[in-house]
């Protein structure tokens, strides 16, 4: 059984009814058959590589249903923990690295897919979907960052002192902007008032390294040579928090790439003297999600990768 793409109005297709013919494609696309062993397949190492995705407590609060060639994401609340994640934005935009690793398998692999970001108000965690619609060739961006899927990591350590380079940040700028959401890049004395601001601000829980990290000893103190960067949009839903999500880990594979470590801080985002703090730094006009530290390892990742959770939970 093969499955039936759905029409392209702008061919008229001369071969069988789920082969595009090859003289009917855009130039330089190469179109085969869809199998469905093929597209749950590729459905399942999308899911698969998502479980690389960064997130909040490294809780992976995500879970994916594939029903024919399509792959649903879910948010899983239990995941979320209220404490450090008041309204579920960290947890969301967790989603979003997750969805937007999972989209970059897919385009590796050379599937062309449809996006749904619409929130089903009868089933609001239903985060997203994608669905796939045929074979192309594999795009050689998709290719770049999918290298660094699995060699991506939070770098925790403090940063060499030497500045990232501007070629670097624009990419890193790019990468996210090119995903709906903005970036500003904190000036020096918006970075010191920032320490400023959280060295009087309400205690920090400690504990794990998530909860400690905050503002603190990893964070702006040991931020010499770091640049920071703070992730915002002019909307604060949570279809806002996916997106952010997705360019997080869009602006994060980049950054894997090109050399630079990253290492989120979400405490200044949810303690609300530095949010407020960060809120007038880009203008009042804006929703802070989360700042990041970018800077040079002082030394490379050690240790094994943490184990991913089984990533796909249902299959219809
Ligand atoms: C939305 C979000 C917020 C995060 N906030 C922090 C943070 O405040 N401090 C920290 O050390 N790591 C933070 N992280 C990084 C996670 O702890 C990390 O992704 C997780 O432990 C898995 O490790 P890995 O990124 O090395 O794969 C955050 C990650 C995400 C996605």
């Amino acid at each position: 059984m093969q499955f039936k793409p759905r029409p392209d109005r702008r061919h008229d297709s001369t071969g069988p009814a789920n082969v595009k013919s090859a003289a009917a494609a855009p130039a330089g696309a190469t179109i085969h058959p869809i199998g469905v062993q093929a597209v749950v397949h590729a459905l399942r190492a999308a899911a698969e590589m998502a479980g690389f995705a960064p997130s909040i407590l490294d809780s992976q609060p995500w879970r994916w249903r594939l029903t024919g060639n399509t792959l649903a994401l879910y948010l899983d609340r239990a995941c979320i923990d209220h404490d450090v994640d008041v309204d579920g934005r960290l947890a969301i935009i967790s989603c979003g690295a997750a969805l937007h690793h999972a989209r970059i398998a897919l385009a590796a692999a050379g599937w062309r897919l449809t996006m749904n970001r619409r929130p089903d108000p009868a089933d609001p965690d239903r985060l997203a979907s994608l669905r796939l619609e045929e074979r192309s060739l594999a795009e050689p961006a998709g290719a770049a960052l999918m290298s660094s899927i699995p060699l991506r990591r939070t770098d925790r350590t403090p940063v060499t002192g030497v500045p990232i380079a501007a070629a670097q940040l624009k990419a890193v700028t790019s990468a996210v902007r090119a995903e709906e959401t903005s970036l500003h890049v904190l000036y020096p004395d918006e970075v010191l008032e920032l320490a400023r601001v959280a060295s009087g601000g309400l205690p920090v829980p400690s504990g794990s390294g998530d909860r400690s990290i905050g503002v603190g000893p990893a964070g702006l103190a040991d931020g010499r040579g770091a640049t920071f960067a703070l992730l915002y949009g002019h909307t604060d839903e949570p279809e806002d928090w996916l997106r952010a999500g997705e360019a997080l880990s869009a602006g994060w594979l980049t950054a894997t790439a090109a050399g630079v470590s990253v290492l989120p801080l979400s405490a200044a985002v949810e303690v609300l003297a530095t949010r407020q703090a960060v809120q007038i730094m880009i203008g009042c006009v804006g929703y802070p999600y989360l700042l990041l530290r970018l800077g040079h390892a002082t030394m490379p990742p050690s240790g094994p990768r943490r184990a991913r959770a089984a990533q796909v939970i249902d299959r219809r």
